[in-house]
């Protein structure tokens, strides 16, 4: 055995020369070892720190082997949030884009960075003093999942960075899984007779997710960083300055990248790379152009939830030509009927894809789609696989409409279509079980309750045995009941019920989210939740107050008063919460309304089409700093702001002499009367 102090000093030198080696190969592209190498002066290490354990540190490269599995992913929340990009598809989006960055900022020619949009998942690593403590999934943007074990399993994350790192950095960036590791991982699969999966990105989040570490440590996940989040030391001032430090510290960024001046210059990275996606190691869904200056980046800002000053250009949608074997329809959480297509399985969009909607009984005929059909399908990322058009040059003589059922196919009660309304309902609500199943998978799904292992086969039992009605029957699950289910052992059961425990500590947004209110998404959540801070002051509170709430109009206000004015609801919920082994959240007192600044108390009306942001983001721009959007113009209107081809409301406001803002003078506005909140630097 070596003596200690020698054992130390071969220790240290061994980290530093498997460190330089990651860094050689994951950062720089440039081996100069072979893997072989690499394993024995791997296995040197281990062998020293097993006779010295005292030398085991950590960040020591030995230490990525996941710890024991974990019950369930803790929360993490952001210090500063994890936004999305808004999407521009056509050549004149991204013209529209490089004009509202010009304008904003005054300037002729924009310098921007062009990289990859990685077709992975997004997340968050905080480094303190150089060493990597915590990594968390993007989750809903303000709070992701903690899954530092995980990542630290992945031998392209550094757990300490090179050089002179601040004391605190947050690097975002994709987790992600390169084309030609995937297929081995699939071959591998398939020797072993187990499932292979569809695609990279769906490789990536799976083997990510796991409880148990030790799954991920086999799984061959990449991680490339596009930016910072928290950083509280100095950093360059230019995004593709940015990269190239990142870098430097040791973060894998891509060198697919490019700083060019100008919209041409964008549209012709988006030309050239799209020709060579198929030969990238990875997968990209499009491509992500930045201002290049983080200054100018903060002066843009974010309207929303997005930022003025990225953009993703996304590629064109997948499209593969099938059959349509037969039409049936679904029934969703809501009771809406969608008309779907059974097709014959096609593969489109990384994935092999057997159904379709037709979104409804409007779009189905305006397409003109017919059972027997040849049609176009499409499928974009993970969004639902649709159907485009028919050929109808290829339609067979025995091809047939079909037509939308008057009774449930579920539940039999009657099929309600409102006169206004495209969508087609069934009227049987918690009595119908398709709608009683969807709602229970909503409640448990991921962004809602996060039940581990509650997946659709075993809620169609439970409802089906009629074991489950409401979401509050499943905290009284037993393991017996559990364990006599079809494809469920004593194990798996004994699994799912300590899910369903662990889903009992959750956030109050995603205990509202979870209800499953008609026209509460997961951002009105999270708005009510922050508004209300308590759940028994959103369950009191009337129309107005509701509309009080950023983004609440009185739509959603008055979906959210019905759906708390119904009996069996606020029973399902005093059953959820009840103590003292209930489901459980911090709550917060309200948030006080906002009574200062140009937009408290003020009513905004809307008109025309503004150019540089949707009537959502103006709306939000205003309610976040306590102005009203109203409808209608009145002599109790404050303001009205006028886009391109204002009509009568525009009119009105000049008879009542109402004040007309054009959308440079709102912003203005909101300039002035806004706090600062940290940003994210892309
Ligand atoms: S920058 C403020 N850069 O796309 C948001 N995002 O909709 C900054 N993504 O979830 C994001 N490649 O995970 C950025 N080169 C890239 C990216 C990228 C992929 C993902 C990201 C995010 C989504 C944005």
């Amino acid at each position: 055995m070596a003596s200690q102090s020698a054992a130390e000093k071969r220790a240290a030198e061994l980290r530093e020369a498997l460190e330089h080696h990651n860094y050689q190969y994951y950062v720089l592209d440039d081996p100069e070892v072979s893997d072989a190498e690499y394993d024995l002066l791997f296995r040197e290490l281990q062998q020293l720190e097993a006779e010295h354990p005292d030398l085991v540190s950590a960040e020591s490269p030995t230490q990525r082997v996941g710890a024991t599995p974990l019950a369930a992913f803790q929360s993490v929340t952001h210090a500063v949030p994890m936004l999305s990009l808004n999407n521009a598809f056509t050549e004149e989006d991204i013209v529209n884009f490089d004009r509202r960055v010009r304008e904003g900022l005054e300037k002729d020619v924009v310098n921007y960075s062009a990289e990859p949009k990685f077709d992975g998942l997004a997340i968050s690593l905080r480094y303190e003093n150089g060493l990597f403590v915590q990594g968390a999934t993007r989750g809903d943007g303000y709070t992701g999942e903690d899954v530092t074990q995980n990542l630290r399993t992945m031998q392209s994350i550094p757990l300490k960075l090179r050089g002179k790192p601040p004391r605190v950095l947050e690097v975002r960036g994709e987790v992600l899984m390169f084309k030609r590791d995937f297929e081995a991982l699939n071959q591998r699969q398939r020797e072993a007779g187990g499932k292979e999966f569809v695609n990279p990105r769906n490789a990536a989040a799976g083997s990510l997710r796991q409880l148990d570490a030790r799954m991920s440590a086999s799984r061959p996940l990449r991680f490339m960083g596009y930016g910072i989040g928290a950083c509280d030391g100095d950093f360059p001032g230019t995004h593709s300055a940015l990269l190239d430090w990142l870098a430097d510290l040791g973060i894998p960024v891509t060198r697919e990248r490019v700083l060019v001046a100008g919209v041409d210059g964008l549209l012709d990275f988006y030309r050239r790379i799209g020709t060579r996606r198929a030969a990238l190691p990875f997968d990209i869904d499009g491509v992500v152009y930045k201002v290049d200056d983080l200054r100018a980046q903060e002066q843009l800002g974010f309207v929303s939830r997005a930022p003025r000053f990225a953009i993703a250009h996304k590629f064109p949608a997948e499209e593969a030509i099938t059959e349509v074997r037969d039409i049936d329809v679904q029934v969703g959480r809501t009771g809406a009927l969608t008309p779907t297509a059974r097709l014959k399985p096609v593969f489109v969009g990384g994935t092999t894809v057997s159904n379709a909607t037709l979104h409804n009984e409007d779009e189905m005929r305006r397409k003109d789609i017919h059972i027997g059909d040849t049609v176009v399908v499409r499928r974009a990322g993970d969004v639902i696989p649709e159907v485009v058009r028919a050929l109808p040059e290829k339609r067979p003589a025995d091809a047939r409409l079909f037509q939308m059922p008057t009774h449930c196919p579920i539940c039999g009660s009657a099929v309600i279509r409102l006169p206004d309304e495209v969508v087609a309902r069934c009227s049987g609500g918690l009595v119908c079980p398709a709608q009683r199943k969807q709602a229970l998978l909503h409640f448990a799904s991921r962004r809602a309750m996060d039940i581990e292992g509650l997946g659709e086969k075993i809620v169609d039992q439970l409802v089906d045995r009629n074991i489950v009605r409401t979401p509050s029957d499943l905290y009284h699950l037993g393991l017996a009941t559990l364990a006599e289910l079809e494809r469920m052992g004593e194990k798996s059961a004994a699994n799912l019920l300590a899910g369903i425990e662990g889903s009992k500590q959750t956030t109050l947004s995603r205990f509202i989210y979870a209800l499953g209110i008609r026209n509460v998404g997961e951002a009105t959540a999270r708005d009510l939740a922050r508004h209300f801070g308590s759940l028994d002051q959103l369950m009191t509170a009337d129309e107005a107050a509701l509309q009080q709430v950023s983004d609440v109009g009185p739509i959603v206000a008055e979906s959210v008063r019905r759906f708390f004015s119904e009996q069996h609801n606020i029973e399902v919920i005093e059953r959820l919460r009840a103590k003292p082994d209930g489901v459980r959240w911090d709550e917060h007192a309200p948030a006080a309304p906002k009574t200062e600044g140009a937009f408290a108390g003020k009513t905004f009306v809307l008109t025309g089409t503004l150019s540089n942001m949707s009537r959502d983001n103006a709306r939000s721009l205003i309610e976040s700093r306590g102005g009203k959007v109203s409808g209608s113009v009145s002599k109790k209107t404050h303001y009205v702001v006028a886009g391109d081809e204002a009509g009568s409301k525009l009119d009105r406001a000049n008879e009542l002499g109402v004040a007309v803002l054009n959308e440079e003078q709102l912003l203005a506005l909101a300039e002035e009367s806004s706090a600062k909140e940290p940003q994210e630097k892309q």
